[in-house]
C-alpha cells in the first residue's frame, strides 16, 4: 500500500479558466502562463494539454522554456525575466521563443548575438520598481530593436503591483504611464494584465493578457475565491487518516504540544505534511474535510503528518477516511489564510512527493 496522499489536478478546469479569460476580454490573446511548474501543477501536463488551445505559454526563464520543448509543446514561449546571458539568444531563436527584455545589457547582447526573434516585449517599469526600463529606455529599446530588423514585433508590456486591490489607484497611475510611453512610441501593441487586472481592471483592446493564478481557478484577490470569481479550482490535495486516538479534556498533541483538547475528542493523525508542501505555519482550526464532513487542523504540522478532528466532535472519525486537504469545499484561499499566505504560494510550493494524478473528463490521464 502506498502513501495515500495524492494531488489531482483537473486539466479541463484549468482549460476552461484559459477560456474564461479570454472571454472576458476577446480582443486579445493569451499567455497562460505556467512558470515555477504551473504553478505547482506540473508545467508538461499542463502545457501539453493547453498546446492546441493556447495562444502561447510564458514562463520566467529558458530553462522552464526548452522542459516544454523538450516534452513536444510547440506553441510559442515567452521569456518574462528575459535572457541571462548572451548564449541564450541562440538558444532562443531555435526554438522559436520570444524574449522579454529590460536593460541595455540584454540590448546589446541581442545586438551581438546576430540572432533573429520572433516577437520581443520591451518591459516598461510603470510603478512596481523591480523589473523594466524607464520610460526613455524603453522608448529607445523599442527603436534600437526595430533598427536592427531582427525582430518579428517588438512589444511593450509592464506588470501591475496592486491589481489585486481594487480600491488603489497605483493600477490607474501605471496604467497611465504605460499609455504615456506608448503614445510617444506611437503605434505598438500592449500586454500589461495579470490575472487580477483581467477579472477586475480596464486593460487596453488588443495585444496579450497574461493570466497565471487564475487559470489555477485560485482567486488573486484578498476574502474571495476562485469559485467566487467563477473559476475552476484545478487541484485537490487528498489524503486519509492514518490513526485515531481519543483526547481527553486537556491532553495536548504534537510538536511543541501547541494543541489543547478543550473537551474530550478524537484524533485523527493524517497523511501530509510540510515535506509535502502543507505549511508548516498553517495554524489551529485551518479548514479541512474528513469523510465529506468539516474538520480543523489540531496540532502543529509536522514534516509528514499533520492532526485534526472533527468541528462537530460527535461525528465519528476512522482509519481510512478520506481527508480533503484543499480543493473541492475547501477552498485553498481559506487554508492559504491560516497559514498567513496566499493561494499562490500553498500551490506553488507542493514538493514532489505527493503522487500526482491528472484528470481529463474525471478520466485519469
Ligand atoms: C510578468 C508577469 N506576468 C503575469 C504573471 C501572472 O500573474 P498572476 O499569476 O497574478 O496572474 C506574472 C506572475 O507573477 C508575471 O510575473
Amino acid at each position: 500500500m502506498a502513501r495515500p496522499l495524492k494531488a489531482t489536478i483537473d486539466l479541463n478546469a484549468i482549460l476552461h479558466n484559459y477560456k474564461y479569460a479570454k472571454k472576458l476580454h476577446p480582443t486579445c490573446k493569451a499567455f497562460a502562463v505556467v512558470k515555477s511548474n504551473a504553478y505547482g501543477h506540473g508545467a508538461v501536463k499542463v502545457a501539453q494539454y493547453l498546446d492546441k488551445e493556447a495562444d502561447a505559454f510564458a514562463v520566467a526563464a529558458i530553462e522552464e522554456a526548452i522542459a516544454l520543448r523538450d516534452a513536444n509543446v510547440v506553441s510559442p514561449i515567452l521569456l518574462l525575466e528575459g535572457v541571462f546571458e548572451g548564449d541564450e539568444w541562440s538558444v532562443c531563436e531555435q526554438n522559436g521563443f520570444w524574449v522579454a527584455m529590460e536593460n541595455a545589457q540584454q540590448l546589446e547582447s541581442f545586438i551581438n548575438s546576430g540572432v533573429k526573434i520572433e516577437k520581443i516585449f520591451v518591459k516598461l517599469d510603470s510603478g512596481m520598481r523591480r523589473l523594466g526600463a524607464d520610460k526613455t529606455l524603453a522608448c529607445e529599446l523599442v527603436s534600437k530593436l526595430r533598427e536592427s530588423g531582427r525582430v518579428g514585433e517588438v512589444l511593450l508590456m509592464t506588470h501591475f503591483a496592486c491589481a489585486d486591490d481594487v480600491s488603489d489607484s497605483m493600477t490607474m497611475t501605471q496604467l497611465s504611464v504605460f499609455e504615456e510611453t506608448r503614445r510617444e512610441i506611437g503605434e505598438i501593441q500592449a500586454s500589461v494584465a495579470n490575472s487580477a487586472a483581467i477579472m477586475k481592471w480596464a486593460v487596453p483592446e488588443g495585444g496579450w493578457i497574461r493570466p497565471g493564478i487564475m487559470l489555477y481557478g485560485i482567486s488573486p484577490f484578498v476574502g474571495l475565491t476562485g469559485r467566487d470569481l467563477g473559476l475552476k479550482p484545478a487541484m485537490t490535495l487528498t489524503s486519509k487518516v492514518i490513526s485515531v486516538r481519543t483526547l481527553e479534556q486537556g491532553e495536548r498533541v504534537g510538536y511543541g504540544l501547541s494543541y489543547e483538547a478543550p473537551e474530550r475528542h478524537q484524533l485523527a493523525t493524517i497523511a501530509v505534511g510540510y515535506g509535502d508542501g502543507y505549511a508548516r505555519h498553517t495554524c489551529n482550526g485551518a479548514p479541512l474535510q474528513i469523510n465529506g464532513m468539516a474538520a480543523e487542523l489540531a496540532g502543529r504540522v509536522s514534516m509528514d503528518m499533520i492532526t485534526a478532528k472533527f468541528k462537530d466532535t460527535s461525528n465519528f472519525l476512522e482509519m481510512g477516511q478520506t481527508v480533503v486537504l484543499w480543493g473541492e469545499n475547501v477552498p485553498v484561499e481559506t487554508v492559504a489564510d491560516a497559514a498567513g499566505t496566499i493561494g499562490y504560494e500553498l500551490v506553488t510550493r507542493m514538493t514532489s512527493r505527493p503522487r500526482y494524478c491528472y484528470l481529463v473528463d474525471s478520466e485519469i490521464k
